[in-house]
């Protein structure tokens, strides 16, 4: 595929994320996962893991069972981007007592648990008492010219970096569905990192505003009310952020990747290991079962 042909994509065939079809798939995707996943919780110690909802970024495409899931978003006094870490509790599971960190947020339960699979929930980074300040930092190699040009690894991401997102393109896709960026969270001084991508989209904007909006590609995104009011309180200035790892075997997938171009993705998040394909302008409730976080 040459750069050429990344610049002119062909119209893509897939289908439009209007209001019937976004709740269509939440339940299918309810109903799916939920079953498939029990067996998992019942043979493994550990704690606090367990049937989760998450609010994730929809999978389209291919074998991934299930969305990523998004990770809450805020701004600090000077223009830093932050995820936001649920609020410590303990609590008492089969006569045990453990720390979970959940909070109530935009009509959802937050959960440190949407992010405990794919080994996540050994990271240190990911038990609920671990500290930290919570700003996303770019890291050692990240996946878009533009961070390489502009950050260093350890740099905290500044909203005045995505001033340009209305019309941003890496030459993949149509300008102007958002500026993206890639960078770890609660990772600093860690051996793990957990992997993030940010989004700062006038799609999610409008959506969080309005519950609709019109991308820079022509199509029409539309959310039910309980997801516009969980966007309006997860996203800010039309940032958006997920836990960039693939849910089908744990790969680091992309948002306007060259290889996505030929599988009708190059507007969405595309996996290169069995090509998944994640639409981050739906969001939709995800049910899984969380593994749990191994014994100390
Ligand atoms: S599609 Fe298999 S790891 Fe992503």
């Amino acid at each position: 595929m040459s750069a050429d042909d990344d610049k002119y994509p062909g119209e893509s065939g897939r289908r439009r994320f209007v209001k019937g079809v976004v709740g269509g798939a939440a339940l299918a995707g309810v109903g799916a996962t939920g079953s498939a996943a029990v067996n998992s919780l019942t043979t493994s110690p550990g704690k606090g893991g367990g049937q989760t909802q998450a609010m994730a970024i929809e999978n389209t495409d291919g074998p991934a069972p299930r969305g990523m899931p998004q990770i809450p978003v805020e701004i600090d006094s000077d223009g830093l981007i932050k995820g936001v870490w649920p609020e410590v509790k303990t609590e008492t599971q089969g006569g045990v007592q453990i720390k979970v960190a959940e909070m109530e947020l935009g009509g959802q339960t937050y959960s440190s648990e949407w992010f405990q699979y794919c080994g996540v929930e050994t990271y240190q980074g990911i038990q609920p008492t671990y500290e930290s300040q919570n700003y996303f930092h770019v890291g050692s190699s990240p996946a878009y010219q533009w961070q390489s040009e502009q950050m260093s690894a350890g740099d905290r991401f500044n909203v005045d970096l995505f001033s340009n997102y209305e019309s941003w393109g890496n030459g993949v896709g149509v300008q102007g569905l958002g500026k993206p960026a890639t960078g770890n969270w609660r990772s600093q001084d860690t051996e793990d990192t957990i992997p993030v991508t940010i989004l700062r989209s006038p799609v999610i904007e409008q959506l969080a505003e309005d519950g609709q909006a019109r991308g820079a590609d022509g199509e029409t995104y539309e959310v039910p009310s309980n997801v516009q009011t969980w966007l309006q309180a997860s996203t800010a200035q039309g940032f958006m952020a997920w836990l960039n790892k693939c849910t089908h075997f744990c790969c680091v997938p992309k948002w306007k990747s060259e290889g996505g171009v030929k599988f009708n993705a190059a507007n969405e998040v595309y996996c290169p290991c069995h090509q998944s394909i994640y639409e981050p302008f739906s969001i939709v409730p995800t049910l899984f079962t969380a593994r749990p976080r191994p014994s100390e």
